[in-house]
This record gives C-alpha cells, structure tokens and sequence, in this order.
C-alpha cells in the first residue's frame, strides 16, 4: 500500500492484469485500455482476484467478483478436514458456499460424494451456479438460510455438515484489511456483536442434519475456538477437536454426533 492509500502493483501483478485483459479484448487497443482500467481498479484497492474475475481454490480456477467472498488458502484445510471425515458416496453440505469454492472443490476431489451447498445470498450464489455450469459437477446448489432450504428428506442423513460461516466481531473491522471493508460483502464476514450469532445458530441445528456419528467441521475465527468448542459440546457433539491453518491459528473445530 502507498503512502497515497493507492496499493503499488509489482511486475507479477501487472502480468496477470495483462493475461486478464488480453482474454478479454481483440484488438491491441482493446488490450491496452481494459489493462488501464483493470490497473486503477487494483490501484484503488479492489482486491487482486475480483480485478482478475477469478479466484485458485484447491484444483479449481472459480469465477469471483464484487458480491462474493474471494475464497482463502486457511479454507483449503477446511475442505481437506471435511474430506477426511466423509465416507465413500457420503453426503455432504456447504452451509454459507458463497462462490461454491468449498462444495465445488469436495464435488471434483470426490465424485462419489452426494455433495449439497446452501447460502442465502443470491449475488454469491449466481458465482456459485456459474462456476459449477463451468466445471460441469453435480453439486445441489439452494438458496436460503443455513439449512432451510434443504429438502426434509435429508434429514438426519448427512456424513459431514461443512461451513466456513461469517466470524468477524461488528466491534471488530480494525481486524479486517481495508481491501476486505471496501470491497467484499459484510455479509460474509461479520456475524454480530461477538462475531458468533451464525456460528451459533449453525452449531444448533447442524446436529439434526447429520447422521449419527456424523461430522461438523467448522472454519472460526483467531480466539474463537475455546466458546465454539463449547458450543459443539452444548449441542450434544462429542470428540471435539481444534485444528491449525497454514499460520498456525485455531482456525477449524470439528465434533462428531454421538451414537446411540
Ligand atoms: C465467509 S463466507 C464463505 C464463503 C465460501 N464458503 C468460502 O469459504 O469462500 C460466508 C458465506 O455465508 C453466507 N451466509 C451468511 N449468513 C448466512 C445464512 N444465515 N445462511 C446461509 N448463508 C449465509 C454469506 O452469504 C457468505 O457467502
């Protein structure tokens, strides 16, 4: 970032913004005109991935832009959490898919998972929805809140709940970088006074989605993992565990439903 507020774009940069505008133009002048626009856009702070128009998640390239959170590297591990807790021709759902990154990413690594992804964003959901068009998978993409836009039939019968769900305390946007405040949806990041209440909510009911001995593995915020870890046990689950992300943060706790 400069002194101006302006972010200084490196030569790698610059590259990309290149490649973006040349798949985008015919013509040279074409080029060279949406490349200026691309490199103000980032200049005045747009994050990196919605001037591109796309974000790398695990294997996957997805469509991201202004209305959608660009998914994170620390949500790698949540999908590698989430696949070592499904069995094979497992269900399993997304709850908050925002571009889909998470359900999309478990639909590609495992064709044998029955895979669902539930938000109740329409903006994040029509990434969502082009990005499986583009990758051809068979995920069940569904509008609403956490679970209710799940057919009833479902139940008590998913392997694995996943959810990387909005963390960020409203007392809290000294925490989140300046790009993430001006330009990615609140929505997505902030969840309340405490940064808890969907967490909270997600913790409740997952327990009666999920099979008996069923997964919920959930992405949380820094100092969070001691209140969910209790919220999980609240709620009935047992074998509670925290895990690192790549900065070695609490960053995932996952609990099992007990069996009879
Ligand atoms: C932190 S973003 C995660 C997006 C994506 N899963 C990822 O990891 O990149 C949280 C997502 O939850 C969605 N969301 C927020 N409240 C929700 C609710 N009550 N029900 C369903 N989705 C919700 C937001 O629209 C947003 O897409």
């Amino acid at each position: 970032m400069l002194a101006s507020g302006r972010v200084e774009i490196g030569p790698r940069e610059a590259d990309w913004v290149l490649e973006a505008a040349e798949s985008r133009a015919s013509t040279d002048r074409e080029v060279e005109r949406i490349a200026l626009e691309l490199a103000e856009r980032r200049a005045e702070g747009e994050p990196l991935q919605y001037v591109l128009g796309t974000a790398a998640f695990r294997h996957l390239e997805l469509s991201v832009g202004p209305g959608v959170l660009v998914p994170r590297p620390e949500t790698e591990v949540l999908v590698e959490r989430a696949l070592d807790r499904l069995p094979p021709g497992g269900a399993i759902v997304d709850v908050g898919t925002g571009s889909g990154a998470i359900a999309l990413a478990i639909g590609q690594e495992r064709p044998d998972a029955r895979v669902w992804a539930t938000d109740d964003s329409a903006e994040a959901l029509r990434y969502a929805q082009d990005n499986r068009a583009g990758l051809d998978l068979d995920v069940e993409i569904l509008r609403g809140s956490l679970f209710e836009p799940l057919p009833g039939s479902m139940r008590g019968r998913f392997d694995v709940v996943v959810s990387n769900p909005p963390y960020v305390s409203e007392s809290e946007t000294h925490l989140v970088g300046r790009d993430v405040l001006d330009h990615e949806p609140d929505h997505a990041v902030f969840a309340g006074r405490d940064g808890l209440s969907i967490v909270t909510q997600l913790v409740g009911q997952a327990v009666s989605w999920l099979r008996p001995g069923g997964w919920l593995v959930c992405e949380i915020g820094q100092g969070q993992s001691e209140t969910v870890v209790e919220l999980f046990e609240v709620a009935g689950f047992v074998h509670s565990g925290v895990h690192r992300d790549l900065a070695g943060w609490d960053r995932i706790v996952e609990g099992r439903k007990p069996q009879p």
